[in-house]
């Protein structure tokens, strides 16, 4: 079975000193909510601030991008190593990055293959922008997004991690990011149902393919929640906006709990 996972992806948001404030506000909500995983992602910045006040929770930290070298002449980047020594998640390839900073699938392979090498749980982002949406590509885009993101992944024996994949997705529909215009619970399945999840059967077999625990993410708030975690191929949500405030963050995790 896939236990759900909530992450808040807090994008360029919050000082050190404001990261503190909003886990201390998180925190006493979130952390006694069971059936669910949690998962925070700050700015780099404010990465250790936040994992002093997570430690003792079992809530977990996680950064927004890293590259794929471990160390080198990349001014302003980070590497795997630098975030294993602090976190335990990472997304990659989320849609912003794409668009604003040249990530492309095979960037976004590399980092994963990086990612998993050094013990970090990668989030991958996949999803289609409008256009592609309105042009009836969406399952092309998103099916070559997962194939090429995560080919060639090295998933140890058997390709089957023990409890469940090491690899987590996120759909997130371009077109529903920070609009507040969510996709529909069915719809966003479907894609995942349809799509997702047999591509990464292609890649490694059904049993992994079942094992891989798919976020929606896109304007997920309080209020629509509990409708995208009802789907049954909906393992959690990646959340933006709704991450910076305490009170709607717990919601959403609260929505997920089993
Ligand atoms: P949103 O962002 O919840 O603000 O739409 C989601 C994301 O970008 O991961």
């Amino acid at each position: 079975m896939r236990i759900p996972l909530v992450a808040g992806n807090w994008k360029m948001y919050k000082t050190i000193s404001e990261a503190r404030l909003l886990v201390s506000e998180l925190v006493p909500g979130i952390q006694a909510v069971a059936g669910v995983d949690r998962v925070l992602c700050p700015p780099f910045t404010a990465l250790l601030a936040v994992r002093a006040l997570l430690e003792g929770t079992e809530i977990g930290l996680g950064a927004q991008n890293m590259h794929w070298e471990l160390s080198g002449a990349y001014t302003g980047e980070v590497s795997a190593t630098m975030l294993a020594e602090i976190c335990s998640y990472v997304i990659i390839g989320h849609s912003e990055r794409r668009a604003y900073f040249g990530e492309t699938d095979e960037s976004v392979n590399r980092k994963v293959q990086v990612a998993l090498e050094h013990n970090l749980t990668p989030i991958v982002c996949v999803g289609e922008t409008l256009e592609e949406n309105e042009s009836g590509r969406t399952s092309e885009i998103v099916s070559r997004q997962i194939k090429s993101g995560l080919d060639r992944l090295d998933l140890g024996s058997n390709n089957i991690p023990a409890k469940v994949a090491p690899v987590v997705v996120a759909y997130e529909p371009v077109w529903a990011i920070g609009t507040g215009r969510a996709a529909t619970a069915i719809g966003a399945n479907a894609v995942i149902a349809e799509v997702i999840r047999p591509a990464l059967s292609d890649l490694y077999g059904d049993e992994f393919a079942q094992s891989v625990r798919v976020l929606y993410g896109g304007s997920v708030k309080g209020e629509n929640a509990a409708e995208f975690f009802a789907q049954p191929d909906i393992d959690g949500a990646l959340v933006g906006g709704a991450s910076l405030k305490a009170s709607d963050f717990t919601a959403i995790v609260q929505a997920a709990s089993i």
